[in-house]
C-alpha cells in the first residue's frame, strides 16, 4: 500500500483540527440537558463520512439518538468491512478535577485532553480518516460500511433494535472496532475479549423516616450499616465472590492459556506507581492480567444515604442505596447473574430492613479466537505499523453490542484499539496521544489491505 504514511504526514494537522472540533461538542448521552449536542455530533460525524467519500450517508432515527450510517460499495463481489464506533461520551463530572474544561480540547505533551478524546471520538475518527486516506489515494480495496451510534455509554438499547431490523443493510464479512486499549506503544496488543456486565441498584429501607441517631440508634436497624455489612459479605477473605452459583458457568482458562497470559509484557510496579497504590488487590490465585481479563468481578460504583452535607447532623437514615456492577466472563450471562445476585441479596437481608434490587442495562461477554484469518490480518497490520507482533489481551471493559453483533448478524468483531489504560477514559482529564491517533489511522489502512488480501 503506497502513500499511507505520506498522506498522514501531509494531512495530520487538519486531522487533529477536525477531531478537536468534534470534541468541542458535549455529546453526553446520559444527560438530557445535552440532547441537542448529541444530535449535533451525529450530524458532524455524518458529514465527515460524506466528505471522506462515502456514497451514501444517513442519520437513522431510533427511539433514542440516531445511528450514523455510511457506506462505500466498490464491488459486491469483494468483502465488506463494517466499522462500529460511538459518538456519545460519558458525563464530564466531577468538573473541578479537570485541569482544563472537558469540552475545550487542549494539546499538552503530545496528547489531546477532552472528554471523548479516546473513548470513543478520537478512536472512531481514526476510521473516518483512514477511509478518507484510502479514497483520496485511490486504493480502497474492499467495501466499507459504518455504523456510529450515540448511545453506547448508556447501554445501546436502541442499537439492538436497529441491527435486528436492518440485517440486510448491515450485511458484511467482519466488524472492525477501535474502542479498546492496547498495552503500550512499545508493546502493541489486540483485544481478544470483552467482559459482560450485570449492573444493578440496591436499596435498603429501615424505619419509615429519618430518626435521631441517639434516640433510636442501637435499637433500630441503620440501613447504611446494614448495606455495608451485606456488601461486605459478598466476598470472602480470598476476594472470591460469595453469591451461590456465581462461578457455575465460568469458563476456566486452560493451563496453556494461562501460560500465554503470563508472558504478557506487563510491569506491575509501573502499574501500581501510576495509580498511586502500594499494592494491588483481587482474587487470590490469579495474576493482575488474569483478574482484569478472565475473572468475573464485583464492584460498588456508588453508594449513598444519610447526611453528607457540611458539618455533622446526627441522623439514622431511613434508606441507603448502592450501584453495583459485576463484570462477566464466558459463559456467564447477564440475566443469570442478575437473577442469582437478586436472590442472594434478598436472602441475606435481616428482617429489620427491606431490600429492593433494581437491574439496569447489562450485556454479554465476547471472545475472539486468535486462530482465524481476520486476527492474522489485524496482527499483520500492526506489525507493519509498529514493527512488532501484537500480543492478544482480554479486556476488562464491556461493549455489549459486540456479543449481539455475533448473535444477530453472525459476525465476529476485530477489536483494534489504540488507547492506553492510562488515558483516563470516564475520568477527569481524559486524553489521547496524537501518536496513537496517527498510528491508528496507519494501522487501520494496512488492515484493509491485509484483510482484503486474506479473502
Ligand atoms: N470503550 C468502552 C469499553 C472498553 C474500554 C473496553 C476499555 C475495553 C477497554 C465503552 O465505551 C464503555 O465504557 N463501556 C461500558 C459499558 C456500557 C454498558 C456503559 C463499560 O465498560 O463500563
Ligand atoms: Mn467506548
Ligand atoms: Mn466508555
Amino acid at each position: 500500500m503506497k502513500q499511507v504514511s505520506e498522506y498522514i504526514q501531509a494531512n495530520k494537522d487538519r486531522f487533529i483540527e477536525e477531531l478537536i472540533e468534534l470534541l468541542k461538542i458535549p455529546s453526553v448521552s446520559a444527560d438530557s440537558k445535552y440532547k441537542g449536542s448529541v444530535m449535533d455530533a451525529a450530524e458532524v460525524v455524518r458529514k465527515s463520512l460524506e466528505k471522506a467519500g462515502a456514497d451514501k450517508t444517513e442519520l437513522c432515527q431510533t427511539a433514542g439518538f440516531p445511528v450514523v450510517y455510511a457506506e462505500k460499495m466498490i464491488d459486491a463481489s469483494k468483502p465488506t468491512i463494517l466499522v462500529y464506533g460511538h459518538y456519545d461520551v460519558q458525563p464530564a463530572d466531577p468538573l473541578e478535577l479537570w485541569d482544563s474544561p472537558p469540552f475545550e480540547p487542549v494539546i499538552k505533551n503530545g496528547k489531546i485532553y477532552a472528554r471523548g478524546a479516546c473513548d470513543d471520538k478520537g478512536q472512531m475518527y481514526m476510521h473516518v480518516k483512514a477511509f478518507e486516506l484510502m479514497m483520496q489515494t485511490d486504493q480502497l480495496p474492499c467495501n466499507v460500511k459504518f455504523i456510529i451510534e450515540g448511545e453506547e455509554e448508556v447501554g445501546s438499547a436502541n442499537l439492538e433494535t436497529f441491527i435486528s431490523a436492518n440485517k440486510e443493510k448491515l450485511k458484511a464479512d467482519i466488524i472492525l472496532i477501535s474502542d479498546t486499549s492496547m498495552l503500550s506503544m512499545e508493546n502493541p496488543s489486540i483485544t481478544t475479549g470483552l467482559k459482560g456486565l450485570s449492573y444493578l441498584e440496591v436499596e435498603v429501607t429501615g424505619p419509615n423516616r429519618d430518626l435521631h441517631s441517639g434516640v433510636y440508634g442501637g435499637a433500630v436497624a441503620n440501613p447504611i450499616n446494614i448495606l455495608c455489612e451485606m456488601i461486605g459479605s459478598l466476598k470472602d477473605e480470598n476476594n472470591h465472590i460469595n453469591i451461590p452459583g456465581f462461578y457455575d458457568n465460568v469458563l476456566e482458562a486452560s493451563a496453556n492459556e494461562r501460560e500465554l497470559m503470563a508472558k504478557t509484557p506487563f510491569n506491575l510496579e509501573d502499574y501500581k506507581s501510576k495509580l498511586g497504590i502500594d499494592e494491588v488487590h483481587g482474587e487470590a490465585g490469579y495474576t493482575t492480567i488474569e483478574r482484569k481479563g478472565i475473572r468475573p468481578t464485583l464492584d460498588v460504583n456508588g453508594m449513598w444515604g444519610g447526611y453528607t452535607g457540611e458539618g455533622a447532623k446526627t441522623v439514622l437514615p431511613s434508606k441507603a442505596s448502592a450501584k453495583i456492577s459485576m463484570r462477566l466472563v464466558p459463559n456467564q450471562s447477564d440475566e443469570e447473574i442478575t437473577e442469582k445476585f437478586k436472590k442472594h441479596f434478598e436472602s441475606i437481608a435481616p428482617k429489620s430492613v427491606k431490600v429492593q434490587v433494581k437491574p439496569h442495562h447489562g450485556g454479554e461477554p465476547y471472545v475472539m479466537p486468535i486462530d482465524i484469518p481476520e486476527y492474522k490480518a489485524a496482527s499483520d497490520a500492526i506489525i507493519r505499523a509498529f514493527g512488532k507482533e501484537p500480543v492478544p489481551v482480554r479486556a476488562g471493559g464491556s461493549i455489549p453490542i459486540v456479543a449481539l453483533f455475533e448473535e444477530v448478524l453472525g459476525l465476529k468483531s476485530i477489536l483494534l484499539g489504540f488507547g492506553l489504560d492510562t488515558d483516563a477514559i470516564h475520568s477527569p482529564n481524559e486524553h489521547y496521544g496524537i501518536e496513537n491517533f496517527l498510528k491508528g489511522i496507519e494501522t487501520i489502512s494496512y488492515f484493509y489491505e491485509s484483510y482484503s488480501n486474506s479473502k
